[in-house]
């Protein structure tokens, strides 16, 4: 069972062990149904990748952007590996809920909801409860329980937060190594939305295990490249879309901006991108 948001992050007695990080964190969804799990090392192989690509003529490092970061935990690896192949660049880090608040309605409930407004975990008597569905929740009743605490506490907490009735601890959903990088710059920031800040800044981007056509629809998804691509330093610059999968490892694609403004696949990893058709069909930077 995951632990609680209030045991991961208030407990000073506590030493969270990373398999308690990972559980943690992939117990904690999105509004797009998106988990935020990560694991330590999950995109080595891929920083390697990276790297190699960066290093031939014609490429430049000076400004990263990790998006969907979840912990941070493989952000910081990245910003290591960079660091270790003598590059320096700065790192902006996104996420769509990076800072959460756990909201005390009794000493027994807990609400964590994040800064969209969004139900990550309700803690019941200690015990951690997922407000997505399984399918399997229809069979053992949880289903029917969960609608129940969420009648119970969903808006009480919201509003509680709102209104200041209740204690409230604000908690970064981000590993404590993260926070300690003075050059990696932490942004909410919601990847469907264009940020105008962040038009033509980064020379690499990584999107891992954000983007997929199980959560996302084909338009979203187009509309979603489009900006990846608005967000590329120019001609050299490096965009890698990949989903991890636990049975069959790394599927994806490292993209490089042209000068005739438009994506060419660079380095296929495994199986390819779900998004190849999608990324070709891009229309021209202007
Ligand atoms: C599965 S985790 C990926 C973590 C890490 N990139 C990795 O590959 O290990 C997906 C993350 O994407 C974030 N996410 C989902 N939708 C997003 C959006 N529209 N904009 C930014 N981040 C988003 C989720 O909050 C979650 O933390």
């Amino acid at each position: 069972m995951a632990l609680t948001a209030a045991k991961y992050f208030l407990d000073p007695a506590r030493k969270s062990t990373a398999e308690d990080e990972a559980r943690f964190f992939r117990s904690l969804k999105v509004r797009n149904r998106n988990s935020k799990q990560t694991a330590r090392g999950r995109l080595d192989a891929l920083n390697a990748m990276a790297i190699e690509l960066l290093k031939t003529p014609g490429r430049r490092i000076a400004s990263a952007l990790d998006i969907g970061i979840s912990s941070g935990v493989t952000t910081a690896e990245l910003y290591d590996a960079f660091r270790d192949a003598g590059m320096a660049p700065s790192l902006v880090a996104t996420d769509l809920s990076i800072y959460a608040s756990i909201v005390h309605l009794s000493p027994d409930i807990r609400v964590l909801i994040d800064s969209c407004g969004d139900i990550l975990q309700y803690d019941i008597h200690g015990f951690a409860v997922r407000p997505w569905r399984r399918r399997l929740d229809r069979f053992t009743g949880m289903s029917l329980f969960k609608s129940a605490i969420e009648k119970r506490y969903a808006d009480a907490a919201r509003k509680a937060l709102k209104g200041g009735g209740a204690k409230a601890d604000r908690v970064a959903l981000i590993n404590p190594r993260l926070a300690a990088y003075d050059n990696i710059e932490l942004r909410e920031d919601d990847l469907l939305k264009r940020n105008p800040e962040f038009a033509s800044r980064f020379d690499f981007i990584r999107a891992a295990n954000v983007l997929n056509r199980e959560y996302f629809e084909e338009a979203t998804l187009r509309a979603a490249v489009a900006t990846l691509k608005s967000y590329l330093s120019g001609p050299g610059a490096l965009l890698l879309i990949v989903r991890t999968n636990d049975g069959t490892g790394h599927h994806g694609a490292f993209y490089e901006l042209g000068a005739d403004g438009r994506l060419s696949e660079v380095r296929t990893i495994g199986g390819g991108s779900e998004l190849a058709a999608i990324v070709d069909a891009t229309e021209p930077a202007p």
